[in-house]
């Protein structure tokens, strides 16, 4: 209840500065499965967190402050309320009843327009810190249905689950997935080209009967079963990207071919390509390598993050 939530924060709010650890995601397979009516497309998608992320520094701001600051390390990230965190501040006020305003400072290393979820993830974590500013007046369960609003996208939810999720609707609707056998320090490479992808632009590219067929209960018994080691890796968003950016194909291409990765997929609606495993030659020449032959904007080595609660996570800034 709004009103009830609000007297008790009113109360609790400590005030201090909270410093959140905003992850990343990739998609390990992502399946279009139909357009809907109110133009979305419902898919089926497992999601994971990788230790590649942001920083938010949250803080209360006094009683008579009437708006909230948001500030970032990249001139041009949007600090207005088309950046996703302003939404999500303006949405916990609606849902919990608490009339208050933040200050957050955003230090990005996630690119945007990349498939990674950037805004969806300092979003949540948005949502998350207010929520533990003003005494927790919303449970975790009330998070994860509060941010069930396409104001702040479809994959704010997930960054409020515990980091592996089988996804569906939207990609809204989470199933919390075990922890996945994959092995300790497996290396995920991210490698982000110059140049982003619109995932309006790529939905409309996309061809509804040139969908692959894989059955997604199958494809995530599959990785329940078998981690990363297998050969079933989909992402039905490649053809429709491809499409809009055939670079991104010579690319993925490319990062395909002579490296012996384990495996090489575009992430969400891309542009970026994560690869599993090392490269056959080392870190250095494969980096120096697709430099010279793409225009790259940045190459990152990283690794899954373990199952946990948002609270550990959000809070273990790194
Ligand atoms: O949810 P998000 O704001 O990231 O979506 C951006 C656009 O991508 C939507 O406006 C919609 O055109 C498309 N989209 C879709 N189906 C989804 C998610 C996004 O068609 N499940």
């Amino acid at each position: 209840n709004a009103k009830e939530g609000s007297t008790a924060c009113a109360a609790d709010i400590s005030g201090g500065s909270l410093e959140l650890f905003s992850p990343a995601k990739v998609n390990l397979f992502l399946r279009i499965i139909r357009r809907r009516p109110d133009g979305y497309h419902d898919l089926a998608s497992l999601f994971h967190t990788v230790a590649f992320g942001d920083k938010l520094v949250l803080e209360v701001l006094p009683e008579d402050a009437e708006q909230d600051q948001l500030e970032c390390n990249l001139p041009g990230v949007p600090t207005d309320d088309s950046n996703l965190v302003i939404r999500a501040l303006k949405l916990f006020r609606e849902k919990s009843g608490v009339q208050r305003y933040f200050s957050v400072k955003l230090e990005k290393e996630i690119p945007a327009q990349a498939g990674m979820g950037g805004g969806s993830s300092n979003a949540a974590a948005a949502f998350f810190g207010a929520n533990k500013l003003c005494g927790s007046p919303a449970t975790p369960q009330d998070l994860i249905d509060w941010t069930d609003d396409p104001v702040i996208g479809s994959d704010a939810t997930f960054f409020l689950s515990e980091g592996t999720a089988y996804c569906t609707g939207r990609g809204e609707i989470i199933t919390p997935v075990e922890q996945l056998p994959i092995k300790d320090g497996l290396s995920v490479y991210l490698v982000k080209p110059n140049w982003g992808l619109s995932t309006g632009k790529v939905f409309q590219a996309m061809d509804l009967s040139a969908l692959s067929t894989a059955d997604p209960e199958e494809l995530l018994q599959t990785f329940k079963d078998k981690g990363t080691s297998h050969s079933s890796w989909v992402n039905d968003l490649e053809k429709p990207a491809f499409k809009v950016s055939p670079e991104l194909c010579e690319l993925k291409d490319f990062l395909a071919g002579e490296w012996d990765f384990e495996a090489v997929l575009m992430s969400g609606s891309g542009s970026t390509i994560f690869c599993l495993g090392d490269p056959k030659g080392g870190a250095e020449a494969f980096e120096a390598a697709t430099k010279k032959d793409f225009d790259i904007e940045g190459i990152w080595r990283t690794e899954f993050m373990r199952r946990a609660s948002p609270t550990e996570w959000y809070t273990k800034a790194s």
